[in-house]
C-alpha cells in the first residue's frame, strides 16, 4: 500500500492525499460506506459502483465469520470475488462488534470468549485467529484486535484496556510476519489507538502505535456516546501524534458534521453506519440539513428529494413519492433514501477534498457545518 500526501490545508490540519492498492485507488478524505454482510443493504454492487461510486467499503469480520463463514469465503476465492466487489475493501476485527452486539462476552489477555447474538453458539477470537479470519476474506485492510471501551469508561480500566489492545496489536503484527500474501495480493494491517476520553491515554496509545511503524493508523473508542466537542479533542491530541505520511482512519465516525469537522483536525478515512441505517427510518441528509421523509409535510410536496444530489433518485422521485413509500412500507422507500445519502456522503467527501486542494477548506467547512445543522 501507498499513500501519497497532495495537500494540506492552511487554515487547519485537513489533507488531500491518495491511497493506491492493489485493488486501485482511493482518493482521501473518504467515506467508506458499510456493508456489514457482504453487502451494502439495499444497493446493488453495480448501483453502488456508477450512482455512488466509492473507492472502499467495509465489512465487519465478526459478521462474515458468523455468516456466511470463513469457509465460504475461501471457496468462494474471497469476499470481493464472493460478492463482486473488484474495488478496495477494509474489513473491521471484530473488535467493536464484539462488544455491541454477542449475548454475552468474556475478555482475557489470551481474547475474548463470546456468544453469537445469532444461534448462541460459543466463539473465540483472538488476535492470531483475528489475522487469519480476515486473511481468508481477503479484505486490503484489515485492522488490529481491540478493545473499544465504553462511554464513560473509568480511568483505571481505560488504561489496563489500551495496554492490552497494545499487546494484543503486537500480537497481530507477529503473526502477520510468519505468513504468506492469502490470495497473491497485499493485506495492510492498521493498528487503533484507544485511551477513551483521557488525554494522556491517547497520547500514550498514540505514541505507541506511531512506534509500530504502520502502513495507515486508526483511531478507535469514539462515537461510543460522548459529546462531539470530547471526541474533538481526542481527535485533535492523537492526530498530533501520528505519522503524517500515513493515512489516519476514524472508526466509526460519524454525522456530516463529525465528518468535516474530523477532516479540520487531519483525519482521512471514516465509515459509518448512518447514512444507511437512517435512511431505513426515513431519514435524509442534505447540504442545507436533514429531512425526515415520514412528516406529513411532505405529503404533498411533488419538489425532487435534493436538487443538488448526485445520484439518479435525487431527481427522478419527489419527496410526496418517497414518503408515500414509507407510509406503505415499500422496501423502494429504504433503497431510494439508501442511495441518496450515500450519494450525499460521498459527495460531502469530495467536495471536502476538492476545497483542501483549492485552499479554501476551512472556509468552506464552516458555512457547511452552519448549513448543515438544521432540521428541514
Ligand atoms: N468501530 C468503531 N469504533 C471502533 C473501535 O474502537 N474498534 C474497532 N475495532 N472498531 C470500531
Amino acid at each position: 500500500m501507498k499513500f501519497d500526501l497532495l495537500s494540506t490545508d492552511a487554515g487547519s490540519k485537513a489533507r488531500a492525499g491518495t491511497i493506491t492498492t492493489d485493488h486501485g485507488k482511493i482518493e482521501t478524505p473518504i467515506f467508506m460506506p458499510v456493508g456489514t454482510v457482504a453487502s451494502v443493504k439495499g444497493v446493488h454492487q453495480r448501483e453502488l459502483k456508477e450512482e455512488i461510486n466509492p473507492d472502499i467499503i467495509l465489512g465487519n469480520t465478526y459478521h462474515l465469520y458468523l455468516r456466511p463463514q470463513t469457509e465460504i469465503l475461501k471457496k468462494a476465492g474471497g469476499l470481493h470475488k464472493f460478492m463482486n466487489w473488484d474495488r478496495n475493501i477494509l474489513t473491521d476485527s471484530g473488535g467493536y462488534q464484539v462488544y455491541s452486539l454477542s449475548a454475552r462476552r468474556k475478555i482475557k489477555e489470551e481474547g475474548v470468549k463470546f456468544k453469537s447474538h445469532i444461534d448462541g453458539s460459543y466463539h473465540t477470537f483472538t488476535p492470531e485467529n483475528v489475522m487469519e479470519i480476515q486473511r481468508a476474506i481477503g479484505a486490503d485492510i484489515i485492522m488490529a484486535f481491540d478493545e473499544c471501551t465504553p462511554y464513560p469508561c473509568d480511568y483505571k480500566y481505560a488504561k489496563r484496556s489500551m495496554h492490552m489492545t497494545h499487546r494484543w496489536l503486537d500480537r497481530c503484527v507477529n503473526h502477520l510476519e510468519k505468513v504468506d500474501p492469502f490470495y497473491g495480493f497485499d493485506q495492510t494491517l492498521f493498528p487503533i489507538v484507544q485511551g477513551s476520553t483521557y488525554k494522556d491515554l491517547r497520547k500514550q496509545s498514540a505514541e505507541y502505535i506511531a512506534s509500530v511503524g504502520a502502513e495507515g493508523n486508526a483511531i478507535g473508542g469514539l462515537s461510543v456516546g460522548e459529546p462531539a466537542e470530547e471526541m474533538y479533542a481526542m481527535t485533535e491530541v492523537v492526530t498530533e501524534i501520528l505519522p503524517e505520511d500515513k493515512p489516519r482512519y476514524l472508526m466509526g465516525v460519524g454525522t456530516p458534521i463529525n465528518i468535516l469537522e474530523n477532516i479540520a483536525l487531519g483525519v482521512d478515512m471514516f465509515d459509518c453506519v448512518m447514512p444507511t441505517r437512517n435512511a431505513r427510518n426515513g431519514m435524509l441528509f442534505t447540504a442545507h440539513g436533514t429531512i425526515n421523509i415520514k412528516n406529513k409535510k411532505w405529503e404533498d410536496d411533488f419538489s425532487p428529494i435534493d436538487e443538488m444530489g448526485i445520484t439518479f433518485v435525487d431527481t427522478e422521485y419527489s419527496k410526496a413519492y418517497v414518503r408515500h413509500l414509507f407510509s406503505v412500507n415499500e422496501l423502494l422507500g429504504k433503497q431510494i433514501a439508501t442511495i441518496h445519502n450515500l450519494g450525499f456522503y460521498m459527495w460531502l467527501v469530495r467536495e471536502a477534498r476538492k476545497h483542501i486542494l483549492a485552499g479554501d477548506f476551512t472556509t468552506w467547512k464552516n458555512m457547511m457545518v452552519k448549513q448543515m445543522d438544521k432540521r428541514l
